[in-house]
């Protein structure tokens, strides 16, 4: 099975409030999820995810043991203006609070505007159906359109999941250390076609909506 194989993406149509943005998504076992930009309101919804990870999965998240976010972490991960630091999440549409599933963000580098550091996080109820490989394919969208070419990852050595999803992707290795592997995905298009057409199919799917996630078909 390719990677992106088996998700499938539902643009938004002309009749969705307007306050919907994002697109609709189903998972590898029939969940449905809706992806939409991170703003600041969703303070409560990080919070409130942090609580359903393990500490093994937010130590490889943040290279550290986190038990709360301070203020100024909140504000960093939530008040974004989705240029410089582009993040979206996905929450569970048929929940009335609609609380968090999972988020991923790139955060350009300072120097080399076309490189940005991402960083992808799902609950862990959620693993392994897809989600975290669908958060991947929205930012990778998302940057190329604005013309971001390379994602770079920063990952625990020990994170073996993480490093093997991200090669089977065709990511380069930057650095390996007892300390970090830095990994860079080149966002480029003709490379994924060989190496994982599913996941290209995804995010050429993704970077064909419209910036509120209506299919330019309609
Ligand atoms: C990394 C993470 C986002 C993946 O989320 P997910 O929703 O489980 O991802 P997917 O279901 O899309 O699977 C992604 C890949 O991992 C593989 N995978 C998922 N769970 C796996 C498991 N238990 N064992 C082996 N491989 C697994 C999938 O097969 C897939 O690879 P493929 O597409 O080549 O088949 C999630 O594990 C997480 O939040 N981890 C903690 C934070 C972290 O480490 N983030 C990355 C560094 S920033």
């Amino acid at each position: 099975m390719f990677p992106g194989e088996g998700l499938q993406i539902h643009p938004r149509n002309t009749e969705s409030p307007p306050h919907e943005a994002g697109f609709h998504a189903t998972l590898l076992d029939g969940t449905p999820v809706r992806l939409r930009p991170v703003t600041a309101a969703d303070k409560w919804r990080i919070e409130e995810g942090l609580s359903r990870m393990s500490p093994g999965s937010i130590y490889h998240r943040f290279c550290r043991n986190v038990a709360e976010l301070s203020s100024r972490e909140l504000r960093y991960l939530t008040e974004v203006d989705q240029v410089r630091h582009i993040a979206w999440g996905a929450v569970d549409p048929e929940d009335p609070e609609e609380r968090g599933l999972g988020v991923a963000r790139l955060v350009r580098d300072t120097e080399i505007a076309s490189r940005a550091e991402g960083a992808v996080t799902v609950i862990d109820p959620y693993r392994g159906v897809g989600l975290g490989t669908l958060l991947l394919a929205t930012l990778c969208a998302l940057g190329r359109r604005q013309g971001i070419r390379t994602f770079r990852a920063c990952i625990l050595p020990e994170n073996q999941l993480v490093i093997d999803w991200f090669r089977r992707l065709g990511a380069r290795t930057v650095q390996e250390d007892p300390t970090l592997v830095l990994l860079d995905l080149d966002l480029s298009e003709p490379a994924w076609r060989q190496t994982s057409p599913a996941f290209s199919g995804l995010t050429r799917g993704i970077e064909s909506l419209q910036p509120d996630g209506q299919s330019k078909m309609e």
